[in-house]
């Protein structure tokens, strides 16, 4: 399992070049609801990590959150579909499906039986100051708040403790989940005096976050995203019409200018190149010259990623297999542990 060298930088993080590193032992499960198409935020912030500890020989097991999309709005718009098109991305960004388990919520019955031992084990007051959650009513278009909306982190602890997961790759809005998780795990195992669960990690992204096209973050909510599958043109569109300022002389200064930085940063990222480097060689040429460079760098890197996704996307087949050979998996896995935690339990 972890070695010296893989300890925690702080609160039990750890890095991806830790984990790239010292790669055997660790089981990663991580996953996203699926609310629309992933954006370049998304690949840079965590799925191209996935991708690049797979190829390390880490075991990556994806879960598409159908369920949890129900805790901000009435009904999921197009469920099944939506839960293919998360598979696309996926599969686009490199993820290899021999190899990783990518399951639905809706299609591993037995996370549900193990949130329900697992909601008795924290507190009404603990569900209700988690900060996610918090934040997550405050921009819900919801009337009411549903019962839902603060026990899903719970159906989280399930999804990352069914499968006994050793690191969960998330961006810092999880950490109150994650932290929700490494309660339930230690409390079960304390009070059913017993070592059935490991406590698992936080694995955050080294990469800072990625601006949209309008200096803040990147979110599919703001409008500001440049998706992974856009076309050429689109992603040319969106970097036209990118925030930027009247200055013509192009410097790298995200405090400052964090229009401009955050179009240089994505060249960067793109270009495996260092952001004032970019901002040097632009030089005087003005939002104009950079943005032109900015489109260029992402439709280039975009381009082998863009080409599998519309392949991918002709065979609708295919994602439903990956998601259906997920599921049997998962299920194995979940019902071996609903099992034992049955029997930690004293039950038959
Ligand atoms: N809450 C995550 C999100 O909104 C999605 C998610 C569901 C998840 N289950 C998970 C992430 C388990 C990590 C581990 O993006």
């Amino acid at each position: 399992m972890q070695t010296q060298t893989t300890t925690a930088t702080t609160a039990g993080h750890i890095t991806f070049d830790e984990v790239r590193r010292h790669s055997e032992g660790h089981r990663i499960l991580t996953g996203d609801r699926p609310t629309g198409p992933l954006h370049l935020g998304h690949y840079f912030g965590t799925l191209k990590n996935r991708v690049d500890l797979q190829a390390a020989g880490v075991e990556l097991l994806l879960v598409v959150a159908d369920y949890q999309t129900l805790t901000d709005r009435d009904r999921a718009e197009r469920p099944a579909e939506a839960a293919e098109d998360l598979v696309l991305d996926y599969l686009a960004a490199g993820v290899d499906p021999a190899r990783a388990t990518v399951f639905t919520h809706s299609s591993v019955p037995a996370l549900n039986q193990l949130m329900l031992p697992f909601l008795s084990l924290v507190s009404v007051a603990e569900l209700s100051r988690n900060p996610t959650v918090k934040d997550e009513i405050a921009h819900s278009s919801q009337a009411a708040v549903s019962g839902l909306m603060f026990t899903y982190p719970v159906h989280q602890a399930a999804d990352i403790l069914f499968c006994k997961a050793t690191l969960v790759p998330v961006g810092r809005d999880q950490l109150p989940h994650l932290e929700v998780t490494r309660t339930i795990a230690r409390r079960f195992n304390e009070r059913y005096a017993t070592e059935l669960f490991p406590v698992p990690r936080p694995l955050l992204s080294d990469a800072p976050l990625l601006p949209g096209t309008d200096g803040g973050k990147m979110s599919k909510s703001r409008g500001n995203a440049i998706p992974l599958g856009a076309t050429e043109d689109r992603t040319a569109k969106l970097i036209r019409g990118a925030t930027t300022d009247a200055s013509r002389h192009i410097t790298y200064d995200p405090e400052a200018r964090p229009g401009v930085s955050g179009l240089l940063q994505l060249a960067a990222l793109c270009q495996d190149r260092d952001p004032a480097a970019v901002a040097a060689e632009i030089g005087d040429g003005g939002a104009a010259a950079l943005k032109k460079y900015v489109t260029e760098a992402v439709n280039e890197y975009l381009r082998p990623i863009r080409a599998r996704r519309a392949e991918l996307a002709e065979d609708r087949a295919l994602l439903r297999s990956v998601l259906t050979e997920g599921a049997e998996r998962a299920n194995a896995v979940a019902d071996a542990t609903l099992a034992e935690v049955r029997r930690a339990m004293g039950m038959r």
